[in-house]
């Protein structure tokens, strides 16, 4: 038999199996991944006997001063091993026979033989075994025909798929985030079961099921993972807002394009250009809107107005579901969502400073992640359209680099502050306050005055003249404060 496995570390653990005199075995993910040139860094051991003990042996025999973490409850231990650049995570296991409740996930464990081991595994390729004892050295125990299906590039389950994943319905997403990331068909037989099974996944932890929604998102083709969980049921089920988009509504001749398939596109599209995972979600929710905004207007068509606003107000509902962040990346996501409409806009018109301007202030550093979001969005068939667009990006693009150099939008601090505001006039926060700093802005915005205090200084003694404020102390001395007595015109809100 081919010697397969080369790295030393599976060396060290057959020494030790063997001294120990049990038979232990690399299995799963890090053989199927062998074989298919992936890197793998978690090594998963079965042996016949106690895997706590084994790794116990062989954590001590690679070095004293390794801790091993033990999770006696489940019968499993695992350390972590730096060799050269590379930490290996080891996990060692004892073969076990596991039985499901029909109501949980937790199965009833006892001590069983390796191929007991193998058919309670998802896939035939991930149920293959590499011996690791001495006299057996690399040798593969493959029952299921686990390298055929990998050369055919096919997942299907060792048993019957109704057994495999009622025993544990998180396989169902694995099959299909397995079929995103190597790019692999799933089975007939398996696929049918999935769409059989797929309400059983209701009993898994939306974190576990985020997971792998971030796998399929982080794979080389999202769109095969997402079609795949619609096509089974799973979709409707675990991400309704993302199922609503599909379908297509008629009224006489005239139908709106599908929203499902147009939101697969971007993703694709963004997945070309960038690795990032938030930039992927927000293309995937970048029209999750327009279910709830579609109208059909007999001079129009098909419209979907405010569908930004409303997606993008959806986004904290779909990340608190699913148990994604709610911190600066929901924000991030929230805001490309919200902005997603404004480059395309711009590019139809005449590509006016002011407009970039305004784009660069509110789009502040996401500004790249937005232009990148905007192109994608671009999946019109009309090949002149998509040009003419694309030409029209290009030059927003130019204009974006200009104007920031000259003006520094990107992270705009307003060169007049409101305390700056209620210090000269001497008035406490009030409407007034915003009216000047947002007059100020918009000045600046617009390229009636530049991003420099001086000009921001007369602009705001003007404006408040124009309110009929009186500036008790009108130089600019940047750190005198002084207590605001005097009232406001309008004395109602907060405005600085
Ligand atoms: N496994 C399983 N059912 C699961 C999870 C895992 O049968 N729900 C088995 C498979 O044999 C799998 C192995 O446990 O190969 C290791 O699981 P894990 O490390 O989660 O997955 P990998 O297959 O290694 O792939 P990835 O690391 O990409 O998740």
């Amino acid at each position: 038999m081919d010697v397969i496995l080369d790295h030393p570390v599976y060396k060290r653990i057959g020494a030790t199996a063997d001294r120990l005199g049990i038979q232990a075995y690399a299995v799963g993910g890090v053989v199927r991944d062998y074989f298919l040139q992936r890197h793998c860094t978690d090594i998963d051991i079965v042996c016949l006997g106690s895997g706590i003990d084994l790794a116990q042996a062989v954590a001590a025999d690679i070095d004293p001063h390794i801790t091993v973490s033990v999770f006696r409850n489940f019968g499993t231990a695992s350390f972590h091993y730096r060799h050269g650049d590379t930490v290996w995570q080891v996990e060692f296991v004892g073969a076990r026979r596991e039985s499901y409740h029909h109501d949980s996930r937790k199965p009833v464990v006892e001590n069983g033989t390796l191929e007991d081991d193998q058919n309670r595994r998802d896939f035939t390729v991930n149920a293959m075994a590499v011996s690791l004892n001495n006299d057996t050295y690399g040798q593969l125990i493959d029952p299921f025909g686990g390298i055929r299906d990998l050369n055919e590039g096919i997942l299907r389950t060792p048993l019957d798929p109704d057994v495999t994943f009622s025993d544990d319905p998180l396989r169902m997403m694995r099959a299909i985030r397995f079929a995103a990331q190597l790019g692999f068909r799933i089975h007939d037989n398996t696929f049918e079961a999935i769409a059989r099974n797929a309400n059983r996944i209701k009993i898994v932890s939306a974190e576990r099921i985020t997971t792998e929604l971030n796998k399929i998102l982080l794979s080389p083709t999202p769109s095969i993972g997402f079609k795949l969980l619609q096509k089974s049921g799973l979709l409707p089920i675990i991400f309704p807002e993302l199922s609503n988009l599909k379908g297509v509504e008629t009224v006489g001749q005239r139908g709106h394009k599908d929203n499902f398939y147009h939101t697969l596109e971007v993703v694709e599209h963004v997945a070309e250009k960038s690795d990032d995972l938030w930039l992927r979600w927000a293309a995937l929710l970048h029209d999750i809107g327009k279910p709830a905004t579609k109208r059909y207007d007999e001079k129009l068509g098909w419209t979907f107005h405010g569908h930004e606003v409303r997606g993008s107000r959806m986004v904290k509902r779909i990340f608190t579901h699913l148990r994604l962040p709610l911190d600066a990346k929901m924000k991030y996501v929230e805001k490309l969502v919200l902005l997603h409409l404004r480059p395309i806009i711009l590019s139809e018109e005449e590509v006016t400073d002011s407009a970039v301007r305004r784009l660069l202030f509110d789009a502040g550093d996401d500004i790249d992640d937005l232009m990148t979001l905007c192109e994608a969005d671009i999946t019109s068939k009309n090949e002149e359209k998509v040009r003419r667009y694309l030409r029209n990006f290009q030059l927003v693009r130019k204009k974006l680099i200009e104007l920031e150099e000259k003006d520094r939008i990107r992270n705009f601090q307003p060169p007049v502050k409101g305390e700056d505001i209620m210090t000269v006039f001497g008035i406490p926060p009030c409407h007034e306050v915003g009216i000047i700093k947002d007059a100020i802005k918009d000045a600046i915005l617009d390229g009636i005055i530049p991003n420099e205090r001086a000009a921001a200084w007369q602009m705001m003694l003007d404006e408040g003249a124009k309110l009929g404020l009186t500036a008790q102390h009108p130089a600019d001395t940047a750190n005198t404060r002084h207590s605001s007595t005097a009232s406001c015109a309008n004395d109602t809100s907060s405005g600085s």
